[in-house]
């Protein structure tokens, strides 16, 4: 028989965000079989209500961006499974963002962070990062800690989380709590009600069609950085406000010949090891309904072509993975793996638990502000 090898799911496997070659190569050497096919509902996970609850009302908060203009929720939108619905992000005026927004459902369970995998420690550091970048948020997080000292919404919301009074490191734990509740339910695949389209797709994802390989697990990702060949998206290189965007970010991660490259090299600015160059992260499987574009450049409209994509073995790249080849199935297969991926969307998360009442910003100006104590 043919068994596909599997990489195990470690707890901390990234630790730091630059991982060194050995990290990388170790964390293939425990290949095991171990999680293969093991899949079921996303666990919901235990949260402190009242940080949540404040987390939830920072999201959505354009305050938190320099210009008070954009907020997490501008790019994460929740009837979009908190995805933009683009095929590149958007970004701080002035600038345009180089990668698909992915979806934040589920997002408290990844071990590593961002298309590339370059965030590997937690969602408290994924959080700076979104508010501090200046292509995303762009704020300096003094400002805003004295942007919501002043609002008295906030002064009692900190309080009621244990957080004492607003501050940065207040921000950067009560956002990750919110974070946390958005996770999966109700999807045709757990409550065992896939049509049975549905359910030969899902025999062929996790027998000849090999796809449980890397989407593995509850959330049909097993955190790892691989290359499937997906096609440059060239307007990356085309669009001059894309293009500056890419070229400061490639030359912050230390990218040799920054200015000529016309690739996104993915997880090699965590190794700078060729062999890493166009690796990115298998991402989740799951409400995929609400969340194309597709792949880490949104070069993929639909679940469809992706189907098809994968059939023919995928693209072309030196350093692609051995497991992308020619799958040849006929077409009503690859409709059946379509409906497979479809069947696990669940409930949208848009009700008042996930989303805050309209945000208040009228309140009285603290006189004396200097003096004041709260
Ligand atoms: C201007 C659009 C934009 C804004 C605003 C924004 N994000 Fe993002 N977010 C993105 C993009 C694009 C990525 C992927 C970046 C990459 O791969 O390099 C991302 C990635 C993430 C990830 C990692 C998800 C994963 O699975 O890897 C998290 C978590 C996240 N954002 C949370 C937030 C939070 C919290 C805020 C507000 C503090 C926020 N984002 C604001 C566009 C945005
Ligand atoms: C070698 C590991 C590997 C195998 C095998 C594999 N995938 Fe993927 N898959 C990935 C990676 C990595 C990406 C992200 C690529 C990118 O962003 O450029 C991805 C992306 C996707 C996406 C896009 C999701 C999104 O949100 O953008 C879908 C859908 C998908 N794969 C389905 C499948 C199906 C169905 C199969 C089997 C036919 C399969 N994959 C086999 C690694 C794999």
């Amino acid at each position: 028989m043919y068994i596909l090898p599997v990489v195990q799911k470690q707890h901390g496997l990234f630790k730091a965000s630059l991982l060194s070659a050995g990290v990388l190569s170790c964390a293939f050497a425990t290949a095991s079989l171990a999680d293969q096919a093991v899949q079921g509902p996303v666990k919901p996970i235990e949260v402190n209500q009242a940080k949540a609850e404040l987390g939830k009302r920072l999201f959505f908060d354009p305050r938190l961006s320099g210009d008070a203009e954009l907020s997490c929720s501008s790019c994460h939108i929740p009837e979009k499974a908190f995805s933009d619905g683009k095929e590149l992000s958007d970004a701080y005026p002035g600038s345009l963002g180089f990668r698909n927004t992915p979806t934040l459902v589920n997002t408290a369970y990844r071990k590593a962070w961002f298309h590339d995998g370059r965030q590997g420690t937690n969602l408290n550091d994924v959080t700076r990062e979104m508010i501090t970048e200046t292509y995303l948020m762009n704020m300096d997080m003094r400002l805003m800690q004295e942007r919501i000292k002043q609002d008295p919404v906030y002064v009692d919301l900190f309080k009621k989380a244990g957080l004492g009074e607003p501050s940065n490191g207040g921000v950067r734990k009560a956002i990750p709590e919110y974070l946390k509740t958005l996770t999966s339910h109700n999807s045709p695949f757990d409550k065992g009600e896939m049509s049975a389209s549905a359910a030969r797709g899902y025999e062929l994802f996790k027998g000849k069609a090999g796809c449980v390989s890397c989407h593995s697990g509850d959330t049909f990702t097993d955190d790892m950085p691989y290359n499937t060949g997906v096609p440059q998206n060239t307007t990356i290189y085309e669009d001059p406000l894309r293009h500056v965007t890419y070229v400061t970010y490639a030359k912050f991660m230390g990218i040799e010949n920054y200015m000529n490259i016309r690739e996104d090299v993915g997880a090699y600015v965590r190794t700078h090891r060729n062999e890493d160059k166009g690796k990115f992260m298998t991402p989740s499987l799951r409400e995929l309904t609400f969340t194309g574009p597709y792949m880490h450049n949104g070069t993929f409209e639909s679940l469809d072509a992706i189907i098809s994509f994968y059939n023919t073995g995928g693209g072309d790249h030196p350093n692609k993975d051995p497991r992308i080849k020619d799958l040849n199935l006929n077409a009503l297969e690859q409709k059946d793996l379509v409906n497979f991926l479809k069947s696990l969307s669940g409930d949208p998360l848009t009700g008042p638990e996930f989303v805050p009442e309209e945000i208040d910003t009228e309140y009285e100006a603290i006189t004396d502000w200097n003096n004041a104590v709260n």
